[in-house]
C-alpha cells in the first residue's frame, strides 16, 4: 500500500526506507527516508475526522495566506503530488499525506522543563498571530463542537439522567465536586456574546508533541495541523495548561503526584502573550487564567460522561479508568483554583514585560528560571 501511495508522488519505495512512527496517536505515520531526503507520510484518522477534504482546504488557504505575508515562516504543509493534489485516496487504506520530513527536528512527549513550555507557547502563539488578518471564518470546522463547553455540559447532564445507574452511583463523589464550578460554564456562555474575545484560527491540540524542537531545545515549528479552525485563544492556552502545568498525566492514579508548577505556568504565559503581542485583547488577557479552568474542567466532565454512558468513546485500559481520569481532572482544577492569587500575579506581571520581547526572534530574558 505505501508503495501505491508513493508512486503518486514519483518516489519509488524500493529506493527508500519506512519506518513506522509511534509518537503520533491519532494518524498513523511514517518517516520516509529516501537516500538524503525524508518525509512523512501519513494516514489521516478518518474515524475522527470525517471530512479530510476539508482539512486539506483548511491548509491550502492558509498556506497560501503565510506564503504572502509571511515567506520566511515555516509552515508544514503537504507536499503536491503528480496530479497537484494535497491528498491521496487509497481504497482500502483511506486518506494519505506527505510532508516534508523537517530535518534537525525531534518531538518530545512530556514538557520537563519551563523552556520547553515557553518555546510551545511562543510557536502556537506565533502561528495564530501570524495568520491574525486571515478571516477564520472562512475556515471548516473539521471537528465540530469540539470546544462547545456548553454542548459537552449537555452531554454530561444526558449522562447522568440516562446512563449506567451503578456507574452513576460510584460516580456520585465527582459529579458533587463538579457542581461547585458550573461557573465556569457560566463564563463560557458570556464569551460567545462579547466581541472582544475573537474567534480566531487556533490549533486545538496543542499539546508538546505537536511542536517540532532543534537539537539546541529551541522550537521551530507546529505540526498536526487536522484541528486548525476557528476557536477562542482559550481552547490553545488552555489545553498547554492542563498537559504542561503539572508533571502527572491524566492517567495517573496516584493523585498526590498532581501539582500545578508555577515556572511552566510562567513559561506558557510568557511564550504566548510575548508572541500574540498587541493582538490579545485587555478581555482576552482577564481570560488567561481562565483558559486553564475551561480547558481542564471540560476535560473533567468528558472524562465522566463517558464512564457513565459505558466508556463508549475513549479507549480504557482498566475498568475504572475514566473515572480514574475524571478525578485527576477535577484534582488538577482544584489545585489549579488554589494557586489563583500567585498564578494572577505572574499574568500581570508577563503582561508588563511583554513589550520587551522581541516576536521574530523569541529571545526573551527567560525569568522564570533565575
Ligand atoms: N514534518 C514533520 N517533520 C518531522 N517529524 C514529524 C513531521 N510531522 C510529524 N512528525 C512526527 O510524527 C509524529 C506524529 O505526527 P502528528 O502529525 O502529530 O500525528 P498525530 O495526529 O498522530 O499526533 C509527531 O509527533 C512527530 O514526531
Ligand atoms: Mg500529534
Amino acid at each position: 500500500m505505501i508503495a501505491t501511495i508513493l508512486n503518486e508522488y514519483g518516489i519509488k519505495l524500493k529506493q527508500c526506507k519506512a519506518d513506522p512512527l509511534v509518537s503520533g496517536l491519532i494518524n498513523k505515520t511514517w518517516k520516509i527516508t529516501c537516500g538524503d531526503k525524508a518525509y512523512i507520510l501519513q494516514r489521516i484518522n478518518d474515524h475522527v475526522f470525517k471530512k479530510p477534504n476539508q482539512i486539506a482546504e483548511n491548509i491550502r488557504m492558509i498556506d497560501d495566506y503565510l506564503k504572502k505575508n509571511s515567506p520566511d515562516y515555516l509552515f508544514v504543509s503537504p507536499i503536491k503530488n503528480l496530479r497537484q493534489e494535497e491528498m491521496v485516496h487509497h481504497a482500502q487504506g483511506g486518506y494519505f499525506r506527505l510532508f516534508p520530513f523537517i530535518e534537525g527536528s525531534r518531538t518530545i512527549n512530556v514538557v520537563s522543563s519551563p523552556d520547553q513550555a515557553f518555546e510551545a507557547a511562543f510557536q502556537f502563539g506565533k502561528f495564530s498571530r501570524l495568520v491574525s488578518g486571515f478571516d477564520a471564518t472562512r475556515l471548516h470546522t473539521t471537528i465540530p463542537n469540539f470546544h462547545n463547553l456548553s454542548l459537552r455540559y449537555e452531554q454530561y447532564e444526558d449522562a447522568l439522567k440516562h446512563g449506567n445507574t451503578s456507574r452513576i452511583r460510584i460516580a456520585k463523589q465527582l459529579i458533587d465536586d463538579l457542581k461547585k464550578y458550573t461557573y465556569i460554564l457560566n463564563a463560557f456562555e458570556k464569551i460567545h456574546s462579547n466581541s472582544d474575545v475573537k474567534k480566531r484560527v487556533m490549533h486545538h491540540d496543542t499539546k508538546i508533541s505537536n511542536v517540532l524542537f532543534d537539537h539546541a531545545g529551541k522550537g521551530i515549528a507546529i505540526i498536526d495541523l487536522d484541528t486548525v479552525m476557528p476557536g477562542y485563544f482559550i481552547s490553545d492556552v488552555g489545553d498547554m495548561m492542563r498537559t504542561y502545568l503539572s508533571p502527572a498525566n491524566e492517567e495517573e492514579n496516584d493523585f498526590s503526584k498532581i501539582e500545578i508548577r508555577d515556572d511552566f505556568f510562567r513559561g506558557i504565559v510568557h511564550g504566548y502573550v510575548s508572541s500574540m503581542g498587541d493582538e490579545l485583547t485587555e478581555a482576552e488577557h482577564d481570560l488567561i487564567l481562565y483558559s486553564g479552568q475551561f480547558i481542564i474542567y471540560m476535560q473533567a466532565i468528558r472524562f465522566l460522561a463517558d464512564y457513565c454512558n459505558n466508556d463508549s468513546y475513549y479507549e480504557v485500559n482498566y475498568e475504572d479508568n475514566n473515572l480514574v481520569r475524571a478525578g485527576n481532572q477535577i484534582c488538577l482544577l482544584k489545585q489549579l483554583e488554589e494557586k489563583t492569587s500567585v498564578l494572577k500575579d505572574i499574568i500581570k506581571d508577563e503582561l508588563k514585560v511583554r513589550s520587551h520581547v522581541f516576536m521574530e526572534t523569541g529571545h526573551t530574558s527567560k525569568k522564570w528560571i533565575g
